[in-house]
């Protein structure tokens, strides 16, 4: 008999293809989500399950007691309560490397739009209040040769050192808890203390995943050091940041501007103050939003939920369950 699984969302007919030689599935195809009494339902006799961003709780878990694997399709799995998983022996797996350059692509474009002021001019131009050129109240900031400072090199932050290095000409400075001496060779980074990135930085990336030690990671402190003109980005969870603290730095001028494609509540809460500023980009984490990168992602769950399934090792266990499959 094949193991039973349950995936929370449809996925390309490739990857549907590829579970149901291996497993016995269900798939949730209808257009509204799946509710949380629904998917303990489908859950209680199942031994995988595959779902973008999936909340596992203890409810969850006492929901499936057959479980062994749950396959996030996502890279940030900081829904996961991986203790917990763990003393459950269940499991978790993500999907790294197949949306890095993807989601890199994303950050330079909040990057240049920020800069450069894109969707503003966008509704400048299309408002009909182009009537002469342009002059030093519409200027944009420049990209190019400027400092980006990232807190948070991993794989997605080297994705956009190299973008910024090699397309950009940039000075790329770095926060991490480690240092990567390779990635410093290889594009010209420098090691900064937190402080220092802060206060030295153009554009400001926090590309770190979302843990208890991240949450709120960057808020009044550090938004009191940057530069008045620097731009703030956020591509990682909305969490890494105090968005209070960041409302107030944008609404009182004390940095130029932010480019967010996460946020604190999503989808975002309609009276957000976010909504109505004009020097910040806005877009509704799209940062793996594209047909090749999310079908890559669905795949690589799906090899993830099949191994965890049929008694092999999945390729992509997240770390802090690593001890128990080896
Ligand atoms: C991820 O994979 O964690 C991304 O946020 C999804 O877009």
């Amino acid at each position: 008999m094949k193991p039973r699984v349950f995936i929370t969302k449809q996925i390309p007919e490739e990857v549907e293809k590829y579970i149901a030689e291996h497993c016995d599935y269900s798939i949730w195809k209808e257009d509204t989500p799946i509710t949380e009494a629904q998917l303990m339902e489908k859950i209680k006799d199942v031994e995988g399950v595959m779902s973008p961003k999936a909340k596992v709780t203890r409810s969850f878990l006492n929901h499936a007691p057959n479980l062994k694997v749950i396959s996030n399709i996502a890279v940030g799995y900081d829904a996961f309560d991986t203790e917990l998983m763990a003393s459950h022996g269940v499991l978790g797996t993500h999907t790294p490397y197949v949306l890095d350059d993807t989601v890199a692509d994303l950050i330079f474009g909040l990057i240049l739009s920020a800069a450069r002021r894109i969707p503003e001019m966008d509704k400048f131009i299309r408002s009909g209040q182009w009537t002469t050129m342009q002059d030093a109240p519409l200027f944009g900031k420049e990209v190019q040769g400027s400092t980006l400072g990232i807190v948070g090199l991993g794989r997605i932050g080297e994705k956009v050192a190299k973008r910024a290095k090699f397309g950009f000409n940039m000075n790329v400075q770095y926060y991490n808890r480690s240092r990567r001496e390779q990635l410093e060779e290889k594009y010209g980074l420098e090691k900064k203390s937190m402080e220092d990135l802060m206060q030295s930085s153009d554009f400001i990336l926090t590309m770190v995943p979302l843990s208890p030690e991240t949450t709120r990671l960057i808020g009044e402190n550090e938004f009191n050091l940057m530069k008045e003109d620097a731009i703030f980005i956020n591509a990682s969870r909305g969490k890494v940041v105090d968005e209070k603290a960041l409302i107030n730095a944008l609404g009182e001028n004390k940095i130029g501007g932010a480019a967010l494609d996460v946020f604190q509540q999503e989808p975002i809460d309609t009276s957000n103050p976010l909504l109505s500023m004009e020097n910040v980009v806005l877009t509704p984490h799209i940062g793996s939003a594209t047909q090749k990168a999310r079908d890559a992602m669905a795949m690589k769950a799906a090899e993830n939920l099949v191994a965890g399934v049929t008694g092999n090792v999945p390729p992509n266990v997240v770390k802090e369950l690593r001890h128990l499959v080896h």
